[in-house]
């Protein structure tokens, strides 16, 4: 039976396309609710909205959206296999950084989606996300380092952007993103039954402080 009564994805779109609770509505074309695959095992949470997403409804599908399709293809995913959202779900004025306020005003969003997704990973993308889990971290420090956060994986990396205008980091974002099928792999054998033995397995996600088997 269908509870008529419960959140959905489309429910939270709706809203957002409808949502007045910042001054970002003021300035915006199109509100980005964030849009992918509702049975996902991966969330990829950036920044904000900036130019071609304002004017298209849609995350990630300018330069840095570019990047994230090639980030994705080093590691066999497509974005058809993901969900794809944002911290701050309209455009800030000029690309600037989203106030605090904004990002409050907008949080309940965010924590709808993860909630209905219940992801296995979560990926930051940029400080503005991994702030949401990271609180007081910095993020040249723990990029690439996987965690466990409230039961739940989560990986910081740089924003896709970063490499736009600092090209030496290309190669430290692709290195970071190794981890995705890696920390998948991890949360699905601790989701399967007990392994017997456990596979030797040829490189371990780079998780902070936990074991594997704390997972
Ligand atoms: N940068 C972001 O953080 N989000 C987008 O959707 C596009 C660019
Ligand atoms: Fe609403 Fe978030 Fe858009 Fe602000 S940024 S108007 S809180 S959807």
């Amino acid at each position: 039976m269908v509870d008529p009564t419960a959140d959905t994805l489309e429910a939270v779109a709706t809203a957002v396309r409808d949502c007045l609770r910042c001054d970002l509505c003021k300035t915006r074309n199109h509100a980005v609710p964030g849009e992918g695959n509702p049975q996902t095992e991966v969330l990829f949470i950036g920044e904000a909205p900036g130019l071609n997403e304002d004017r298209s409804g849609r995350p990630f599908v300018g330069a840095a959206g570019q990047f994230l399709d090639e980030l994705l293809a080093s590691v066999q995913l497509k974005r058809s296999d993901c969900f794809i959202t944002n911290v701050v779900k309209c455009r800030p004025p000029n690309n600037r950084d989203p106030e605090p306020t904004e990002i409050a005003a907008c949080a309940s969003y965010l924590d709808r989606q993860i909630a209905l997704l219940n992801p296995k990973l979560i990926v930051t993308l940029g400080r503005f996300s991994m702030a949401k889990f990271f609180p007081g971290e910095t993020i040249s420090r723990i990029h690439g380092k996987l965690r466990m956060i409230n039961g739940r994986l989560v990986l910081p990396m740089y924003h896709p952007a970063a490499a736009l205008h600092q090209n030496s980091l290309r190669a430290t974002i692709l290195e970071d993103f190794k981890q995705v099928p890696l920390a998948l792999a991890a949360a699905r054998q601790q989701a399967a039954p007990p392994p017997s033995p456990a596979p030797a397995s040829a490189e371990a996600p780079k998780l902070e402080q936990k074991t594997l088997f704390d997972l």
